[in-house]
Formats: structure tokens, sequence, C-alpha cells
């Protein structure tokens, strides 16, 4: 197999988690027994993502439709987020990994909110990579939030440009993602990074998300290497650049 070439990695690698509950289902089991093993994929790939030298990692770990799925799941799937988050916390302080989060996460319940923000304030000196947890987020959230922001600071439309614009949605100072990832065989994006992803590289893999390894991951960043990258470009252009 191809090695991966650490001269040309993506900055901000994305990844649509997707799969728990069929994976659960193939094994008789209930969704949530998916969900809770999705976890050990979490932590491969967050640690193979710091080892390689990837400087953010978004992870889509609930949207703004899923608040939508039957009560019962929403309850478990936000016990399981404080317990992880609370296990997983010396990890990312042994890897010196920066947690964030991006969402709308005032709709979290109280001590899901504290959990979270707990966590971030006890990484937020680690500069080897930065983790950041898509919760309670949809593209379009963040599209509309970043409109009203604007409005509330009275910025005028002259001064409106994609620069500025960026500014203000949740992923302010972050790199667009070079690299998306969904698992579970799906070909949607399911309002993840809408604005951001403009130009991203998409890699689809049938992998249920609880089988995702070190080694999916490896594939995934192979196959980006492989990409030519146009921009809009002719090929010409492109090979005039190089
Ligand atoms: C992804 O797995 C996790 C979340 C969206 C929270 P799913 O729960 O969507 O699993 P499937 O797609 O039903 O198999
Ligand atoms: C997308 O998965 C959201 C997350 C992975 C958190 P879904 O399972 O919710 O998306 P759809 O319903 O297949 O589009
Ligand atoms: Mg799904």
């Amino acid at each position: 197999m191809n090695k991966i070439d650490t001269n040309n990695l993506p900055k901000h690698i994305g990844i649509i988690m997707d799969g728990n509950g069929r994976w659960a289902k193939t094994k008789g089991k209930l969704r949530l027994f998916g969900h809770k093993s999705g976890v050990k994929a979490v932590r491969e790939t967050v640690e193979m993502s710091a080892q390689i030298g990837i400087k953010f990692l978004t992870l889509y770990a609930f949207s703004t439709e899923n608040w939508s799925r039957p009560k019962s799941e929403v309850k478990s799937l936000m016990r399981l987020l404080i317990s992880s988050i609370n296990s997983e916390t010396k990890t990312l302080l042994k890897n010196n990994i920066k947690l964030k989060s991006i969402g709308d996460t005032n709709l979290l319940p109280q001590d899901a909110k504290e959990q979270l923000n707990s966590s971030i304030e006890k990484t937020k000196n680690n500069n080897r990579m930065t983790l950041i947890l898509a919760l309670s987020y949809s593209g379009r959230w963040d599209i509309i939030s970043a409109v009203k922001k604007i409005i509330k600071h009275k910025i005028t439309s002259d001064k409106i440009d994609e620069q500025l614009f960026e500014q203000y949605l949740s992923t302010k100072n972050v790199p667009n993602p070079e690299l998306l990832i969904r698992t579970s065989g799906e070909y949607r994006i399911s309002n993840f990074l809408l604005w951001q992803s403009a130009y991203s590289e998409f890699y689809f893999t049938d992998t249920l998300w609880p089988d995702f390894r070190k080694s999916d991951l490896e594939k995934a960043i192979i196959d980006f290497q492989s990409r030519e990258r146009r921009f809009g470009n002719t090929v010409e252009q492109k090979n005039q650049a190089c």
C-alpha cells in the first residue's frame, strides 16, 4: 500500500461519523450499542490524526436535525457525550490536543454544557492539534448565525465579502477542510460544513463508523493526495503553477 506523504497533508479534515445504528442492527443490538462502540473509532481517529500531523479535525457528532430523533436516543446520546468527553480529556491532555466545539451548544443539557466547557478550558493551551466537535450543528444554522451577527454589528453591505463573512462563522480562524470523509455508504453532506466545504475533496467509504480504524483514515488521506485540485482553473494552468 502507498504511504502517506507527510509534505502534502490536509490541514483540516472533517468527518461525518455515520452508521452507528446500522452497525448495531447487524449485531442484533440496540442503536445505543452502536453509538457506544463508535467512541473507540473516535479515539483512534483523533490519536492518529495528531500523530501524523493534522492540525484541525472536525467530527460531526450531533446535527441540528438529530434533535428530532426519539427522545430516549437523544437522551442516551447526551449521556454518552458527557461520559466520553470526561473520559477522553486525559488522552487529549496527554496528546497535546485542544478541544473546541461548533454548533448551537446552548441547546445541550446543562450537564453536557458544563462537561464540554470544562474540557475546553482544561485543554485550551494545547497546540499540537485542534479537535472540533460539531454538536447541535448544521451548516445552515452556521450561515444564519453569521448573518444575524453581521446585522447586529450594523455592518454595511459594501464591507461584506467572503473574508469578512468567514469571520462570523463558527469556524472563524480555522482553515476550510480540504478533506471531508463520510462513513456508512451514504453520499450526502447532511447539513455539515456547507460554506466551508465549497472546495473540499470528498471521500466516501462503506465502512460503518464503529468499524473505522487508523487504516481507513490512512486510505482516505492517501486518496486525497492523489486528487488534482483545480479550484476552477484548467489543468494547464495548474501545471504551470507547479
Ligand atoms: C451516526 O450514526 C451518529 C449520529 C448521527 C448521532 P447514526 O445514528 O446516524 O447511525 P445510522 O445512520 O442510523 O446507521
Ligand atoms: C449526519 O448523520 C449527522 C451526524 C453524523 C452527526 P445522520 O445519520 O443524521 O444523517 P442522515 O439522516 O443520514 O442524512
Ligand atoms: Mg445516520
